[in-house]
Order: C-alpha cells, then structure tokens, then sequence
C-alpha cells in the first residue's frame, strides 16, 4: 500500500525501491491478511495497520492504529461524542459508522424490539431518527457510500437470506430516505458491488439478483436517480439467439470469491475513465472475465484485455498499465496504453518471471511510477518477494500543450435522464481532457479544469417527500398508504398533526435553477390558525 504524501519519501518506501523491516514498531503483531494496511485519510503521513480484531462492549472490529494521530481522534471520538449520546437514547447499540458528514448509530431499545437508526450530521452533537420507508424490525441496514450531502443505504429485504435489498438516497440530513433501486444484491459475506464512479460526477453501478434468480448490472448517471442496464461494447458478440445482451460488471463480490483479480478503478484526475471487469450476456457469468474500458464515465463501453488483469491509471489518465493475473503462471511483462486502452504495448520488465501478487502505485493516478509485486519459488521452498518499480517517465518524454487537450462535455454521450444535455444533478460540467490520440505527458502539475453551467429544474431534480414514491416508469411522486411510521409536527397550540407536503423536495446538492416547481399545498389546519407549509423537509 501507498503511503506517501506526494513527495516519494516516507517512512516505508522511496516510490518503493528501498524497504525497511518495521515489525518492531508494531511489537511483531499478526497482520490481518486482507486490506490490512492503509494509508491515513487525507495528507496525513499515517499508516493504519489493522492487525486483531477486539470487542469492546457492543463495539466489535475496533481498529486497533499503530503510530500516528488517529489513534487519539477514534477514542476520543468514541468515549466522548458517543458516549453522551448512548446514554441519552439507549444502551443496545447495535452498531455505529461513520461515512462522509454523517455518524449513524443502530439502537434497539429492548431486546427483540424493533432496531432504529439514528443519524447526526453534525458529528454526533444531536441524533434524529431516520425515517426509512419500510418497516423496520430485524432487519439488516448497511451505508453503502455518502459524502458530505447525502447517502445510500441499503435496507435488506426481510427474510432468511434473501441476499437482496432495496438501496434508499437520503436528504441533506442523512434523516428522509426515498427508494432507489430494489432488488440490491447484498452477498452473503456482506459484500456488496456498488460502486462510486468518482471519474464522473453522478454515477454509481451496482449488482441487482433479478426475480429470475440472474444478477446483472446496472449503472445510475444521477446519483441513483434512475438506473438501467449497460450497453454492449460495440466490440463485442455475445453469440446467436441471444435475446438480452448487456454489459455486466463484475465488483466486491466477485473479488471476494476469487473470480476477479481487482474491483472496478476510476480516479478523479482522468475523467470519464472507468476500468473494470465484466462479462457479456444475459447476466453476469462466472466465467473467465475479460476487462472493459469506458471514456465517458460508463456511457459506452469496450473490451479491452482479454482475461482478468491487474491494472492502473497513471498520469491523470495518459497512461494506463495492466499485468495479466494467472494463479498457475509466472509473469514477466507490464502492457501499457496511451489512448485510453485503444491499443496496448507491452514491456518485460524482469528476466525472472514473478507470481503476481499485485500493483501498487502513489493514489491520486498523478505518477508515473508503477510497482509491480509477487515472489519467486526458490530452491528452498521459500518464496522470494520481490517488487519491480518501472518509472514510465522515460516512455513519456513531451509535456502535453494546448493542441493535446480537448473540450468535453461531460454526460453528453448516453440517452437516458440526462437526455444527452449534460445536466446532472442541476447543471453541466465541461472538462478540458487529454486527446485519446495524444502520446504525451500531463505531469504532476496537472489539475482537472472544468466549467459550470447551470440547467433549468425538472421533476428529475426532485425526489419524493417521505410518505411518497415513484412508481415504476413514472417520474411522478405519489402518495404511499399504509406508513406505520408517520411523522407529526406540533402546532403551536401543542396539537400533533400530519405535516403536509407537496410531495416534493429538492435533492440535496442539486442546482437547478427555474423551470419544474412543484405545487405547494393549500393550507393546513392547525386548531383554528391556518398555516401555509412550504415543505416540511425542505429546510433550505
Ligand atoms: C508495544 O508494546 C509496548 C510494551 O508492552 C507498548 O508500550 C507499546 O504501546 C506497544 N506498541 C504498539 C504499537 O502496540
Ligand atoms: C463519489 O466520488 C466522488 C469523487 O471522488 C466524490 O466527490 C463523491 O462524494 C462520492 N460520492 C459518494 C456518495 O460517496
Ligand atoms: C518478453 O518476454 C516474452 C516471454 O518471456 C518473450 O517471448 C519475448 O521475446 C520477450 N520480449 C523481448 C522484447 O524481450
Ligand atoms: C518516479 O520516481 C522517481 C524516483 O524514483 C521520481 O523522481 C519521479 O518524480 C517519479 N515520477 C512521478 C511522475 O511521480
Ligand atoms: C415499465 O416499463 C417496462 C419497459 O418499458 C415494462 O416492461 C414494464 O411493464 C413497465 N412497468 C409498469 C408498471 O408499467
């Protein structure tokens, strides 16, 4: 794992070609085998070595930090923050998580009661109940992504392992949630495929176990607003009497269960790239996967590589590099592609072929230094490690001017909500990006540069107000009967009453302007005063 902080020196590695034996300084613990060591958010210089799991009251998989600051932030986040609020609502915290802006906690309030799910947003200062649509007993919650205005959560489907669920988006709160997609594949080990396209703003893909026991693919280009499958790659057949043929796309729980070698890539700094694995047909098929490559943020799609690979984004997207993955065989070159996985070339960067154990290289896609790892048997029995540390630099040897970059509109490629208009989430970004022809390099210095435009609101710019939903095919929101969990909002007299709504609210982050407004309600009665309600959730 990278840990570095952008200049090439830290204390483990010098873009890895020296290593120091640092045991010591975690008094010679078992490290957990599987993404054991990460590196600390931000710039920070840490190093998170998980290496036991504890269980301290009802809190189980304490990280435990060797080294570094974290270690005072997650105690004293925990006995303090926590602490106060755990005792103001109950003892029987199921579990807690914090992700983007927002810390939940999952309480049950007696043994065998109803678990509920509270979230603060304001780091643990006040906790509200979130109101998620379904009933809400035994049932299992996971937060599958969230950033510092909303989140997905999944809401398994009640049942003896039903492996599905249905994903929910949150307001600006992390409190009203409306229905996204049904049918979520959640695996059994408690792996899940979504995955956060972070090359173009708005697009996430995940799995979905269909009603005819097949799972397939489907990708969402406004934040989980709608969804649908993936296009076939136009260089690909998928064969006679095929009826479907879609793109499918292998994530998490295809990793876990060996079939695949890495997870879906993408990186902010190459925008629209997304690599991955996946498989044509009807549905995803275990098979042998090959490896796909989209420019436009999942829009369109080509195969790539044949068979499963490790692979890379290096130099903002300029540069792509792969190594085949065989369990049964020694590797001894790196292919590398400078179009955007166009065409590739491939370079031996070892006399002595390597079992891959993987690639490792500076996060941030800026460098162009790529390690390649794994061992060697030797005579007696024990494999050798040995990293191989290509610096690219010297392929790329002409900086990128002006005449290498093009304008681009981002979302403008594909059908769908956007309708090719590029508006997403309430307006229009349009990126300067590197020509997929142009053999050049950006350079460390490289930063994205991107315009804003504003587009007009549609109904797509909102979604439904608690109590309401989208019924399939349609865009309008409609009231849902049968809510046992109704919110009440007081009079001013004290009286409770039913808060009324048009239905709508904006999403959060969307910056839409005019257009679509939904109507407002009359007016409510309250005892005898009559109030005009604006939304109940909209507290913008
Ligand atoms: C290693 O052990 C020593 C002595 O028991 C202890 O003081 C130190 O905190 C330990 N270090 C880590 C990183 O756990
Ligand atoms: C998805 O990735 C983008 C780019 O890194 C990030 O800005 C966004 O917050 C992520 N979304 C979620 C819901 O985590
Ligand atoms: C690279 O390695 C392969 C496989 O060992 C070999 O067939 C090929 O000739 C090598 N290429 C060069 C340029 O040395
Ligand atoms: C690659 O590594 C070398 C040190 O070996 C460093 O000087 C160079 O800046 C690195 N290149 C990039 C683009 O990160
Ligand atoms: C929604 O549209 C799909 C495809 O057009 C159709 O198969 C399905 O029956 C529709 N569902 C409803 C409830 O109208």
């Amino acid at each position: 794992t990278w840990v570095g902080d952008g200049t090439g020196v830290s204390s483990v590695i010098d873009y890895g070609k020296s290593f120091r034996d640092i045991s010591s300084l975690i008094n010679n613990t078992f490290i957990r085998k599987d993404f054991a060591v990460s590196a600390g958010p931000g710039n920070s210089q840490q190093v998170i070595i998980k290496h036991c799991i504890m269980k301290v009251g009802y809190l189980t998989r304490l990280l435990i930090i060797c080294r570094g600051d974290i270690h005072e932030g997650v105690n004293s986040f925990i006995t303090k923050d926590l602490g106060k609020t755990f005792s103001t609502i109950a003892q029987n915290i199921f579990s807690f998580g914090y992700i983007g802006g927002f810390l939940f906690t999952s309480v049950m309030a007696k043994m065998g009661s109803p678990r509920v799910l509270y979230v603060s947003s304001d780091h643990g200062d006040s906790f509200n109940k979130a109101l998620l649509p379904s009933a809400s007993t035994e049932q299992f919650y996971s937060v599958l992504d969230g950033d510092e205005y909303m989140i997905f959560m999944h809401v398994d489907t009640p049942g003896e392992e039903t492996y599905f669920g249905t994903v929910y988006t949150s307001d600006d709160r992390g409190i009203l949630y409306s229905k996204s997609l049904e049918r979520h594949l959640f695996g059994g080990e408690g792996k899940s495929d979504f995955t956060n396209i972070t090359s173009l703003r708005g697009v996430y893909l995940t799995n979905v176990l269909d009603k005819d026991g097949l799972i397939r693919t489907v990708i969402s280009f406004d934040r989980g607003g709608e969804w649908r499958l993936l296009t076939k790659p136009d260089n690909v057949d998928c064969g006679k009497g095929m009826n479907n043929c879609n793109l499918h796309i292998h994530g998490e729980t295809s990793l876990y269960n060996g079939i695949t070698p890495m997870l879906p890539l993408s990186d902010p700094a190459a925008i629209g790239l997304v690599i991955a694995h996946g498989s044509t047909g009807d549905s995803i098929s275990s098979m042998r996967p090959d490896v796909y490559i989209s420019r436009d943020g999942g829009y369109t799609w080509k195969r790539t590589l044949k068979g499963p690979h490790h692979y890379s984004i290096l130099d903002s997207g300029g540069l792509i590099v792969a190594v085949e993955s065989r369990r049964d065989q020694q590797v001894n070159s790196i292919k590398f592609s400078t179009d955007e996985g166009q065409c590739w070339k491939s370079y031996n960067f070892t006399d002595h072929p390597i079992f891959l154990a993987g690639l490792a290289s500076e996060p941030g896609a800026k460098t162009m230094n790529i390690s390649v790892w794994g061992y060697r048997p030797e005579d007696d029995d024990q494999p050798m490690w040995v990293a191989v540390t290509i610096d690219f630099q010297h392929l790329l040897t002409r900086e990128c001017g002006d005449l290498d970059y093009v304008e681009w509109l981002a979302h403008s490629t594909g059908g769908g909500v956007s309708e090719a208009n590029g508006c997403v989430l309430g307006y229009k970004e349009t990126f300067r990006r590197l020509r997929s022809q142009s053999v050049c390099r950006n350079g460390r210095d490289y930063v994205v540069s991107r315009k804003h435009t504003p587009c007009q609101c549609t109904i797509h710019d909102y979604m439904c107000d608690y109590g309401y939903y989208r019924h399939e095919n349609s865009s309008e929101c409609v009231k849902e009967t049968g809510l046992s969990d109704k919110p009440k909002e007081s009079c001013e007299n004290g009286e409770e009453v039913e808060p009324q709504t048009s239905g709508y609210q904006k999403i959060p982050s969307d910056k839409c302007e005019g257009g679509f407004t939904p109507k407002l309600p009359n007016a409510r009665n309250c005892g005898n005063v009559s109030v005009a309600v604006i939304s109940l959730y909209n507290n913008k």
